[in-house]
């Protein structure tokens, strides 16, 4: 039995073949789905009874991209260019076979099409698509670091010309039903009752069996290749824009170029072959693997609650008391009233708790400026976000989380304040970025019920939680807040309790290495280019200046403080010290940090800082500059692993990316060790200690996993 692809010949000669994926659901392409289809288009080529075919799909959706974790397990067993091409030209052939087969093919879309669905449908003759506001239609093969491997890249564009292509297929694009037939990637839309019957019509007109690039003459509409003027233009315009976005880092943009570049001055044939080689290269390349892993299977398994302690049941929140109404309290108030949890907003003062609401009222406001929401959900997520000074307010909320200063006093005194209202059944949750959680636990009469959930600024936007786990966190506890965080669409990780949990902590590490580097005389503008060439969205300076200077300095005040004798000053200190208590340059808040933000113009590099930070004779190569700003932060996140922070690579890479901007294309701190190699890493940590200080010195531990050629991934 199929398992994918059934077909029916109705009376009419037109064989119905539906795709239902079994047990997925959504469509997706696999091995399977390829062995089927080439039996089926063998079927409609040989039997003179069928006049012609229409695809269709038994689900809500047409079809979406290949099967990533099918993806995965293949590119992991590709070792030679010939195992990749192995992988890579087949799927080509088949939709080939299909365009020939000398019978009209009409692709029937309704649903979604997104990768390889649209690319099934680019390959029928025709393109009938139901008017369903909820379609999607595009090939975002590139955000996973691939291109469009099954026509995509050939056919698209002698479709639509060139430019229009390379702009959807280079940006990953999904268009409306509307928008796809304004670009004419479908011919026709009608109502959905109508979709097959309309599809029909096209064979029972004579529609013809072949698409015209293979018609004599054909010509990509608005040209093709480097010497028609506009199609030059368009590449010259492409490839500085994609080195401008990429800095080299990610190959599939300009994959993509070359093969839309060179395939379109062929005959189809060729030019699907040109695709598949490329399609091979990226295959070959680590960043392709790395990213489909952590930034598709693993994310998607820990927005599924995976690790979530067995046996516990399924919660949800209804109400939850939101503990300060500042910068952090106003915005997950947002998020979890979003979610439908109603919200009591508790502040110091009145004013206060209602200034934290006026930010919802901010965010809904533009939101319905644009069209995102209506009038009436924005009124019912207002009203579900409660402002209020009175503890006695809480006595229902089987949620807390707590936003209150960062202040051990002031946290134990809101804790124990709402702890005597509280339901005994519910969870209490510290956004705490800095106080270890077993000890804020220490003013909850059940610390098993305690827990850190620390979100990241701002809360609306950014996608990651980093649940910590106190000593005496219960299992329980931990599936409750992993439930909230699910509840609230974001995407969790779990660690346990130390100094800056994990995020803060190698974060600092990067932001350090940028210091230390000013310290010893590298040009600023050299730190800060080479952090956003590494892939960095920022550059550590920068960065510093954002959360500010000043937030650094208490940190590692703090960190003197909490450890005595046991503390060594970090190796940017000199430069933390002098930003601070000489030159009171505290962060971009203040006006004024390593940067100068004058009031109409751009912010830039502080000229002062080569008087105080006076620039070395020679300066370091780029790669040295990357290299530093890379490794230390790998670094410190194995040694998170080694020190049970973290518990497996896969929190360490997703925290990685979505925490404080890792690469993607690394696939995040742990993979990125992977892929370098973990014995020329550990290597080249011992030599970046012998030049630049011991916190490159590679561990005991670690040494001992690189003898062994130890992986983080099997
Ligand atoms: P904030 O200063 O903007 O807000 C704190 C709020 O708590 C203020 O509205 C204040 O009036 C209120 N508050 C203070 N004492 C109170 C009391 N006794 N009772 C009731 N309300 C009281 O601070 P922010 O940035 O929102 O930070 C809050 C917490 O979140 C801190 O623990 C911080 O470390 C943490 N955090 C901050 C992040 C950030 O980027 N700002 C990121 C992640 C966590």
């Amino acid at each position: 039995m199929n398992q994918c692809l059934t077909m029916t010949v109705g009376d009419d000669g037109i064989a119905l073949v539906t795709i239902d994926v079994l047990g997925r659901p959504m469509n997706v392409l696999t091995a399977e789905f390829g062995v089927e289809l080439t039996q089926i288009v063998a079927q409609i080529a040989g039997n003179p009874q069928i006049n012609g075919a229409v695809f269709t799909s038994a689900k809500a959706d047409f079809m979406a991209g290949a099967d990533l974790k099918w993806i995965l397990k293949s590119v992991f067993s590709i070792r030679t260019p010939a195992d990749a091409w192995a992988f890579a030209a087949p799927l080509n052939e088949i939709f080939r076979k299909l365009e020939t087969c000398g019978k009209p093919c009409v692709a029937a879309i309704n649903g979604t099409a997104l990768g390889g669905g649209l690319e099934l449908a680019l390959a029928c003759h025709h393109r009938v698509a139901a008017d369903n506001p909820h379609t999607r239609i595009g090939l975002p093969e590139v955000l996973v670091g691939l291109l469009p491997g099954a026509g995509g890249t050939q056919r698209l564009p002698r479709m639509i010309g060139v430019r229009d292509a390379l702009q959807l297929i280079v940006e990953g694009t999904h268009l409306t039903v509307k928008d796809a037939a304004a670009k004419k990637i479908v011919d026709r839309v009608v109502p959905a009752d109508t979709l097959i019957a309309a599809a029909k019509e096209y064979i029972t007109n004579g529609g013809k069996a072949n698409n015209p690039w293979d018609e004599k003459h054909f010509k990509v509409p608005g040209g093709a290749g480097g010497m028609h003027p506009a199609a030059a233009q368009t590449f010259m315009g492409g490839a500085a824009l994609v080195s401008k976005r990429t800095l080299h880092n990610y190959p599939a943009p300009m994959a993509i170029l070359s093969s839309v570049y060179e395939g379109t001055q062929l005959p189809i044939d060729m030019g699907l072959k040109v695709e598949s080689r490329y399609l091979a290269t990226l295959l070959l390349n680590p960043v392709a693997r790395n990213m489909i892993r952590t930034l598709f299977v693993n994310k998607g398994a820990a927005e599924k609650g995976a690790g979530r302690p067995e046996g516990v049941p399924k919660s949800e929140v209804k109400t939850l008391a939101m503990l300060g109404a500042g910068m952090m309290g106003a915005g997950i108030a947002y998020i979890s009233a979003r979610a439908g949890i109603t919200v009591r907003l508790l502040d110091s003062t009145l004013e206060k708790a209602q200034l934290g609401k006026q930010y919802s009222e901010k965010l809904l406001a533009k939101d319905l400026e644009r069209g995102r929401t209506t009038p009436e959900k924005a009124a019912a997520l207002l009203a579900r976000i409660q402002p209020t000074t009175d503890y006695a307010e809480l006595k229902d909320c089987d949620f807390v989380v707590e936003a209150v200063f960062e202040d051990r006093a002031i946290k134990a005194d809101v804790t124990r304040k709402t702890e005597a209202v509280l339901p005994k059944t519910a969870v209490f949750a510290s956004n705490t970025s800095t106080l270890p959680i077993t000890g804020l636990a220490g003013a909850f009469s059940r610390p098993q019920d305690f827990i850190g959930v620390h979100f990241f600024s701002p809360a609306e936007k950014m996608p990651l939680v980093e649940i910590i786990k106190g000593r005496e966190t219960s299992p329980a506890t931990l599936a409750r807040a992993l439930d909230y965080v699910i509840q609230m669409k974001k995407t969790p990780i779990v660690v346990n309790d130390g100094r800056g949990f994990y995020t803060s902590r190698v974060f600092g590490t990067f932001t350090n290495e940028g210091m230390t580097l000013l310290g010893e005389g590298v040009k600023p503008a050299l730190i800060e280019n080479a952090a956003k060439f590494a892939g960095m969205p920022v550059g550590p300076l920068a960065v510093l200046d954002e959360v500010t200077v000043e937030l650094a300095y208490h940190v590692t005040k703090q960190a003197e403080q909490d450890l005595g004798s046991a503390y060594t000053p970090v190796s940017g200190w000199p430069v933390m010290r002098k930003m601070v208590e000489d030159l009171k340059r505290l962060g971009k808040r203040y006006g004024q940090g390593f940067y100068e933000y004058p009031a109409n113009a751009k912010k830039r590099l502080w000229a002062g800082l080569g008087e105080h930070f006076p620039l070395a004779a020679t300066q370091p190569d780029v790669e040295e500059v990357k290299k530093r700003l890379l490794y230390i932060q790998a670094l410190e996140t194995a040694r998170c692993m080694e020190e049970g922070v973290l518990t497996n690579p896969v929190d360490g890479d997703l925290g990685s990316i979505l925490g404080w901007g890792f690469p993607a294309w690394t696939g995040g701190t742990l993979s990125f060790i992977d892929t370098v190699g973990i014995e020329a890493f550990v290597a080249e940590c011992e030599r970046l200690a012998q030049a630049y200080g011991p916190r490159f010195a590679p561990s005991a531990a670690l040494k001992a996993r690189a003898a062994k050629g130890e992986r983080y991934y099997a």
